[in-house]
């Protein structure tokens, strides 16, 4: 995240003036994908790539906005119908509001943000973005919201500003992300612990399909959708269900010849993922990573057959993860593009990637991303 890029540019925007700068990281996560809005658990840590604004109280009621990747600069008032177009401003008008409609006394300010977390990866720059705002005006204003409002905020952004009926788990990791470790986040209570992850003799490494999620977010929604359904279903003979996490595969089949073969299946994924968390975990305690690498390729399987959030370049990816005897492999995030998160023994790292590389670009004729993961803090001030 290169500091002293925003603070130039916010000279160079805001008359010479000099705010404070905070920053919010990006995500990945190892294991649990669509098992957030059900209630599950997910296994996300922060990452060494995010969001960096700098921010300046400007005595208006005006939020004087400039994303410095974008060139793009934007007004806007902090009231309902002063919604801003570009969609990018719409995430911090969304956090203001958020905000706002909490109780919290808010005025306008002047900022400018630059991220290095690629856009539509699957890496969670949006909530990136929402953390920052989030957290920065929280201390800016000293509104005094917990950690746990703050990832709230951002969450009712996507909700309600956005359009996308996000889980909790990209802003929880975003705000709540701490170096070295992983979280095991319950979705439903936000009960949480931090496992120092650190498989001596195994990396963890993104490749990035550059393969845009395009229409993710109404395939995300209808995939929440789905889910919702079957647990209405459910509802009449169980009426405790509250969530998939309450859901066993053998109540699902009680249900199978009333819900849609679509539904079925996208539950199906659901609850055996959330299962999936809780080994994933049990096997690290004993340093077990080959059990590890085992579930994440039956993530993988089940997000590309079962909950239909893969896509062909993502599944030839994690194939050749499967030649290249890479320990696990899967997609990451929602799905539809984006990247593979890919456990690897340090010894076949080095063939792996350059076969990757090279095969897709024989295939598809595009440019594979390679990133290595750090795992880092979470939403702070720098300045
Ligand atoms: C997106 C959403 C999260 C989560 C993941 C899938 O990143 O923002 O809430 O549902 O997809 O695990």
């Amino acid at each position: 995240m290169d500091i002293e890029h925003v603070r130039s540019r916010f000279k160079k925007h805001f008359d010479g003036s000099e705010g404070s700068v905070y920053a919010s990281p990006g995500r990945i996560n190892l294991i649990g994908e669509h098992t957030d809005y059900n209630g599950g658990f997910v296994f996300p840590g922060a990452i060494d790539k995010g969001m960096v604004a700098e921010i300046k109280l400007n005595g208006t009621n005006k939020v004087r906005a400039y994303s410095i990747d974008l060139k793009d600069f934007v007004e806007f008032g902090l009231n309902e119908e002063d919604a801003p177009k570009a969609s990018w401003a719409k995430y911090i008008f969304g956090v203001c509001r958020e905000i706002i409609k909490r109780g919290g006394k808010i005025s306008g300010f002047d900022t400018a943000f630059s991220g290095d977390v690629p856009l539509g990866a699957g890496m969670s720059s949006s909530a990136a973005l929402e953390s920052t705002y989030a957290f920065a005006l929280n201390d800016l204003f000293d509104l005094g919201i917990d950690k746990f409002e703050l990832a709230k905020i951002g969450q009712s952004t996507e909700h309600n500003y956005v359009g996308v009926n996000c889980g909790i788990m990209d802003q929880f990791a975003s705000i709540f992300g701490k170096a070295g470790s992983l979280i095991r986040l319950d979705c439903r209570s936000l009960e949480y612990q931090y496992y120092p992850f650190n498989p001596t003799g195994y990396k963890l490494v993104l490749l990035d399909s550059v393969v845009k999620h395009e229409l993710a977010s109404s395939a995300y929604n209808q995939r929440r959708k789905s889910c919702e359904n079957v647990v209405a279903s459910l509802q009449k003979t169980h009426p405790h269900v509250e969530f998939l996490r309450d859901v066993s595969l053998d109540m699902l089949k009680e249900v199978k010849s009333i819900v849609s073969a679509e539904d079925y299946m996208r539950a199906e994924y659901v609850i055996e993922e959330i299962q999936r968390v809780l080994d994933v975990c049990d096997a690290l305690e004993i340093g077990d990573y080959e059990t590890v690498g085992k579930k994440m390729y039956e993530t993988h399987h089940g997000m590309s057959k079962l909950y239909e959030v893969s896509c062909e370049e993502l599944d030839f990816l994690n194939d050749i993860a499967k030649e290249e005897g890479v320990t696990g492999s899967r997609v990451m995030g929602g799905g539809f593009g984006g990247c593979t998160i890919n456990m690897v023994k340090e010894d076949k790292y080095d063939a792996f990637i350059e076969k990757a590389i090279s095969s897709y670009k024989a295939k598809y004729n595009k440019n594979l991303k390679v990133y290595d993961v750090v795992i880092s803090d979470g939403a702070r001030k720098i300045c």
